[in-house]
């Protein structure tokens, strides 16, 4: 969840503080964004990896650099969206195999998942930890710290912050489908949504081979988390309390997201959708009953153009409040594997002359 302080005042119903040291206030689409679209919205690509390279998840610093969590190795680099700088591998999290959700908490201090899975092996229970990276000092100078292992967990996926003031994070499960609250001063972790709606296909061993993820991608917003449930192609919204234990009904808004990674939210209840197992970027109208709309990608484009998509974010600073950066894995579990495409960092301009 990235909310600038300014915008917080705004949300008069929102009960509990949030990441106050995020991005700035997001735009909204009109209404009618896919008739004034020139579709699809053509995406840029910042930096390739090599082939064979998965890249997971992403955090935008308060300068606009863009930190990447790596899934096939144990590496979170800081590209420069600018490209005036080379990219920087800030820290390998050895002898972990990937990392995966990454959030900020205070300015510059952030958190992310680490464990053995691997795209061909997800399920790594008793494998992952929390770690804390400080880049106070600069991402030369980092200082990382484990916050706790979690000696239960299957697969941590998604991050977000809960409580700036109280230092919690919400962390995602995503094949034992539940979530986690952590608290980061204490490394105390407790589960806290233990809900149907966060499970994969009921029925399905998720320690076979093929991936039964349930909630994948987390954000907070007015009081509510929101998230993907890749098996069953869903975005879910479930109210919880300041704690993070649900205070309402689990509610289905779309049932139309093809096999969802991590997602991004606008302020008008826009979702921006990494849809991985179709090779695209989604738009999905909260508010207008979950009516998607595919913005770049697959079916419209080849489908090595976003191949296989994991986590969106808005930039941040005056300049980029339209502009979205988006992970890819290069399409490794996405049918493209035989492309041999390097995961990238692109960037989507969901600006457009006239909206405004
Ligand atoms: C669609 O959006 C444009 C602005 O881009 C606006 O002028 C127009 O009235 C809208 N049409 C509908 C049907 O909402
Ligand atoms: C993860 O895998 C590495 C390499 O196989 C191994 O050294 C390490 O002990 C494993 N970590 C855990 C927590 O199991
Ligand atoms: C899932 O499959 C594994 C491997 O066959 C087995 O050890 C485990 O008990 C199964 N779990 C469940 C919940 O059926
Ligand atoms: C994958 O590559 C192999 C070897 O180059 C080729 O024979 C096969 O047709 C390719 N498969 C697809 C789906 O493109």
């Amino acid at each position: 969840m990235r909310l600038s302080t300014s915008t917080i005042s705004t949300l008069l119903c929102f009960s509990f503080q949030l990441n106050t040291q995020a991005s700035p206030t997001p735009y909204s689409l009109p209404a009618n964004v896919s008739q004034h679209l020139p579709l699809p919205l053509p995406v840029q690509v910042i930096h390739q990896f090599p082939p064979g390279t998965w890249l997971e998840n992403l955090a935008v610093q308060s300068s606009g650099d863009i930190l990447v969590t790596l899934l096939t190795s144990p590496d979170i680099y800081q590209i420069d969206p600018s490209q005036q700088r080379a990219p920087l591998l800030i820290h390998s999290f050895t002898p972990y195999l990937g990392l995966l959700g990454i959030t900020e908490l205070q300015p510059n201090i952030f958190y992310l998942a680490a464990g053995n899975a691997s795209y061909t092996a997800l399920d790594s229970p008793g494998t992952w930890a929390i770690f804390e990276l400080d880049l106070t000092q600069g991402a030369t100078a980092p200082r990382v710290t484990k916050i706790a292992d979690f000696p239960n967990a299957h697969l941590l996926n998604g991050l977000t912050t809960l409580s700036v003031s109280s230092g919690t994070l919400l962390v995602a499960d995503s094949l034992a489908g539940v979530v986690y609250r952590l608290d980061t001063r204490t490394g105390q972790s407790a589960i806290v949504i233990d809900d149907p709606s966060l499970k994969g296909y009921p029925g399905i061993n998720s320690s076979t081979t093929t991936p039964n993820l349930g909630i994948n991608g987390i954000k907070i917003r007015h009081g509510s988390l929101y998230f993907t449930n890749s098996a069953l192609a869903q975005l879910v919204r479930i109210p919880i309390h300041a704690d993070g234990t649900p205070r309402g009904p689990a509610v289905v808004l779309s049932r139309d997201v093809s096999f969802p990674d991590d997602f991004v939210l606008d302020h008008e209840g826009n979702a921006f959708v990494a849809e991985i197992g179709v090779n695209n970027l989604a738009l999905v109208r909260l508010g207008n009953g979950g009516a998607k709309t595919v913005l770049a990608g697959a079916p419209l484009e080849d489908p090595g153009v976003l191949a296989g998509p994991t986590a969106v974010e808005f930039g941040r600073g005056r300049a980029e409040r339209r502009r979205l950066y988006i992970t890819t894995s290069g399409g490794l579990a996405s049918g493209l594997a035989n492309r041999t495409l390097g995961g990238t960092l692109s960037r989507v301009e969901v600006g457009g002359t006239g909206w405004f």
